[in-house]
């Protein structure tokens, strides 16, 4: 089973994401009579040795902790010793921390080398693998220091997901939900109708699920590739999310986006632009997905983080808050107003 969802690239053939029984033609999507470099962390070097030996590779730390400049220099000096020049064809073969810098290394490079991705976990399937945005973080912000530029293709193969710890697992669910809640009602229901078992081990649900949340995004980045408006939706569960990421390390990224997705419903009922029944269902889901509700942390605390965003400090936050399961907007929501609710 495979499914193929194509995100159109001003002036280029479209990036081509494809889901489901993939990674046994990995040699068919790579360019013919291009020198391929592999980058990779030790993890999934260890796991995948046999498919990624067989090319020149780069070996990256583990964690957001390595997701910095100075991997990027270790990268850069590491290709300039392989003789790598511009014919090369970089592949990303990793989770969001790899394809987040395998993607800035390839854009940047002797001003841009060719790339594609072998994305191993569900976060990476589902979502950072696809959009095309890369990059590193710096002094402790995520994501400062990057570009916008989309892989030649993306392989999503459901059979890497085998080895992938539970906990991480769930963790990329949080955002399939996310873009159900955002666009796509049927794909939500995917999660009401079977239990976290029943996707985890049935190939074909997971290959919908997965190919649902990359179509939700795809559609979205097509519009609005530079996030201009729209592109914003996707950051639905983002804003208390980060918060609560920077406010305690008890949480992968995903799980906290599951938090989000929480807070965000319960805010929409408050601002009565949501019913308590969609908020209900939404929680229920996030919860059938094993996935955490609450943070633990005061919700004073969270607003206050979400005041000091960026280095700046906002009087104003753009949230995206949803209307219903399938349908979302941006509000800008004075940060007063929030510290009056909480
Ligand atoms: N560019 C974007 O649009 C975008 C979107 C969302 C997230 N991200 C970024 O993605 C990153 C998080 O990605 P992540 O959650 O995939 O983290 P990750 O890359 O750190 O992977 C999680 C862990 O799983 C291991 N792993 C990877 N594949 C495996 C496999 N098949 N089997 C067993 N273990 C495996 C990794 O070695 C790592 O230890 C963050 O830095 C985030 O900023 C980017
Ligand atoms: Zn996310």
């Amino acid at each position: 089973m495979k499914e193929i969802i194509e995100v159109r690239r001003e002036g280029r053939e479209p990036s081509r994401i494809a889901v489901g029984d993939v990674i046994g033609e990995l040699h068919e999507w790579l360019p013919e009579g291009r020198r391929v470099i592999v980058i990779t962390d030790a993890n999934v070097h260890r796991r995948y040795m046999d498919i990624i030996n067989g090319f020149d590779h780069i070996i990256i730390g583990m964690g957001e902790t390595n997701k910095t400049l100075m991997t990027m220099e270790k990268i850069y000096r590491e290709l300039i010793e392989m003789d790598a020049d511009r014919g090369c064809f970089i592949l990303g073969f990793g989770g969001g921390i790899v394809t987040d810098i395998a993607g800035f290394a390839a854009s940047t490079y002797m001003r841009g080398l060719r790339f594609g991705f072998v994305a191993s976990t569900l976060l990476a399937q589902v979502d950072a693998s696809v959009g095309g945005k890369n990059g590193v973080n710096m002094d402790g912000y995520k994501n400062m220091v990057g570009t916008f530029n989309q892989p030649d293709f993306v392989l999503c193969d459901t059979s890497l997901l085998k080895t992938l710890p539970e906990r991480e697992f769930c963790a990329g669910l949080a955002e399939i939900i996310k873009a159900g809640i955002i666009a796509d009602p049927e794909l939500f229901a995917l999660f009401e109708d079977n239990t976290l078992e029943e996707i985890h081990d049935d190939h074909s649900l997971l290959t919908r699920a997965i190919t649902g949340a990359v179509s939700v995004k795809a559609d979205i980045v097509e519009r609005d590739e530079r996030e201009a408006g729209e592109r914003k939706l996707l950051n639905l569960g983002h804003t208390f999310g980060h918060a609560v990421e920077k406010s305690t390390s008890n949480f992968l990224h995903g799980e906290a986006v599951a938090i989000g997705l929480a807070m965000a419903s319960d805010l929409s009922v408050r601002l009565g632009i949501m019913g308590a029944d969609d908020a209900a269902r939404i929680k229920n889901v996030v919860e059938r997905m094993g996935l955490p509700l609450d943070s633990g942390v005061d919700n004073k605390r969270l607003v206050k983080v979400m005041r000091h965003d960026k280095k700046r400090e906002t009087d104003d936050i753009h949230m995206v808050l949803p209307v219903a399961v399938g349908k979302c907007e941006v509000r800008r929501i004075p940060i007063v107003e929030l510290e009056k609710l909480y």
